[in-house]
């Protein structure tokens, strides 16, 4: 249960693989820049790495995998990528729901799909409820996500169902209406395209989390830095609060 819980006085199990991994897939942009193609081709190239690493983490017993595909911010960028990016979203459900439900893996939407066409919206929940059974890796991918938005949501969602709780409620009582209220904390957070910020993604959820930064664009990053992920993450020393001596007294 403590695994579950969203109080930062839970101290979750860790061991060497880390159990939630987030990642904030950024730098698609700069890498078709580089190439001389327009900014779609990097988005293009980046779901093929969104496979590999889905691949990557199901084999290496990860058990939740994270990806902020499109964020709340995101719809400021000119009308024909962001319609390019829901068009690709679209596709790549269309395309790949079949193969991850006969690869065991549940996928999961979060985000406020309030802004969707609802062709998406029945796409998506026709997925969920496809691989709803399955759970050797569950698959959250976060469009139209903003986390501010989430516990504003889940706020507004625990005071309407349960008004008595208005003067008094815990962390448990509102982690229980977030959008990840189904997955522990993410271990691990990666943000690739080297910019050190969490740009509104899982506010609440990393308040313990290793942070992993690299300067590799999302587009480039394959198994070794994959690799290089997972070694830095098992060189920290997680405390939640304690010393190091009380670590080893443990
Ligand atoms: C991340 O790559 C993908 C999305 C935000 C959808 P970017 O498109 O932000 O790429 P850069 O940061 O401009 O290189
Ligand atoms: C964050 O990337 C959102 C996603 C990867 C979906 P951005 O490229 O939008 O972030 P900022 O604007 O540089 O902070
Ligand atoms: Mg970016």
């Amino acid at each position: 249960m403590a695994l579950f819980s969203s109080s930062t006085q839970a101290i979750p199990i860790t061991g060497d693989i880390p159990q939630h991994i987030a990642i904030i897939m950024d730098g698609n942009g700069r890498w078709a820049k580089k190439r001389f193609l327009p900014r779609v081709a990097g988005h293009k190239r980046g779901v093929e790495v969104v496979r590999e690493v889905v691949r990557l983490c199901a084999n290496h017993g990860v058990k939740y995998l994270t990806l902020f595909a499109f964020s709340s911010e995101n719809w400021r960028r000119p009308a024909d990528e962001v319609s390019f990016l829901m068009n690709l979203f679209m596709e790549a459900l269309q395309q790949e729901v079949g193969k991850l439900d006969e690869n065991n893996i549940c996928l999961r939407m979060i985000g406020d799909c309030s802004r969707f066409d609802p062709a998406l919206v029945a796409k998506i929940a026709e997925a969920e409820a496809r691989t709803a059974g399955n759970d050797r890796l569950t698959l959250t991918v976060a469009v139209n996500y903003g986390g501010r938005w989430d516990i504003m949501q889940a706020m507004k969602r625990l005071l309407a169902e349960k008004p008595d709780l208005a003067q008094s409620f815990t962390e448990e009582d509102l982690a229980a209406y977030l959008s990840m209220h189904y997955a522990p904390e993410p271990d691990l957070f990666i943000r690739t395209g080297g910019e050190q910020r969490v740009s509104n993604f899982l506010l609440w959820q990393l308040a313990y989390s290793e942070l992993y930064f690299t300067e590799t664009l999302w587009p480039d990053f394959d198994e070794a830095e994959f690799k290089r992920a997972i070694v830095s993450y098992q060189q920290r020393e997680r405390r939640f609060g304690r010393t190091s001596e009380q670590l080893v007294a443990d």
